[in-house]
């Protein structure tokens, strides 16, 4: 995991969206008349696709990361004011904002599963001490139970598209080579033993082989919220739909929307 940080330097270029996905999007309607009231925290930024829309809604919006790149792209794209600022700022360390300071904190795109288990642990306290006591923590986590049916050892190729047939193979090319690259990686993996562990730590392909990523089971995920003194509010699949981590196997990534516990 040491080397993530690396990584998302090296890959700014790649982050080049600024639209929000569904789940966040739900999250925008949900909350859709306390935005201009809200201090929010978003951390793990990138290059500002959230603070694209969240930081000319919100009273007073700081964005971190802890990539210098991603956050001299952030001041250069979505720029600073007296109420928009982007910090330089690992997540493990929020000492440096004061207890209870936000009312909405975000770590969007599985940004928290680029660490291990113990700074993950680390920045779900850090978060519970500067988040208020009605606020909300809002975040996504790649989930356990895409292994392996769901990995991208498994992942289906795109079929023939008669439209765009060039723009088809180019695709179908590079997925084909990082599914025979992956399957080769796995290739003597136990299998079982990955499956029954809570969490476990897994190249994907992602950033060319590059980046490793912490996957979680989704009822262990719940557990380790609680441990931290959180209480799970919601949660939600790829296409924003609520979906039960106790009761089900959610084979794909996961926004969880939590509040303090008892709150
Ligand atoms: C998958 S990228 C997502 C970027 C952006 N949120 C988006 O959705 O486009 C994860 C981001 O989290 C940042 N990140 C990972 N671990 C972090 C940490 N411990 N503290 C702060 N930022 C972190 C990375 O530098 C990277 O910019």
């Amino acid at each position: 995991m040491d080397n993530n940080l690396t990584v998302y330097n090296e890959y700014v270029d790649d982050y080049t969206s600024y639209e929000l996905v569904p789940q966040e999007k739900s999250i925008l309607a949900e909350f859709k008349e306390c935005w201009n009231k809200t201090t929010m925290l978003d951390i793990g930024v990138g290059t500002g696709r959230t603070s694209y829309t969240f930081s000319a809604i919100v009273k007073d919006y700081t964005g971190i990361d802890y990539s210098p790149k991603m956050i001299e792209t952030c001041k250069a794209v979505i720029g600073e004011g007296e109420s928009v600022r982007f910090d330089l700022q690992d997540a493990t360390d929020l000492s440096q904002y004061q207890d209870k300071q936000f009312d909405f904190i975000l770590f969007s795109m599985n940004g928290i599963c680029s660490v291990g288990h113990d700074d993950r642990v680390k920045i779900l306290s850090e978060v519970c001490k500067v988040m208020d006591d009605d606020g909300f923590f809002f975040f996504s986590t790649h989930s356990l139970d895409t292994f392996p049916d769901h990995f991208p050892f498994n992942i289906q190729l795109p079929a023939f598209d008669k439209i765009k047939p060039l723009h088809w193979a180019y695709q179908w090319w590079k997925l084909f080579l990082r599914k025979r690259r992956i399957k080769k990686l796995y290739k003597d993996t136990d299998v079982k033993e990955i499956c029954n562990k809570p969490w476990a730590i897994l190249a994907t392909g992602d950033h060319d082989f590059k980046i490793q990523i912490y996957h979680i089971k989704p009822e262990y995920q719940v557990k380790q919220l609680e441990d931290a003194g959180f209480e799970v509010v919601s949660v939600y699949d790829e296409k924003a739909k609520l979906r039960d981590p106790l009761k089900e196997k959610i084979n794909e990534y996961m926004y969880f929307l939590c509040k303090k516990k008892g709150r």
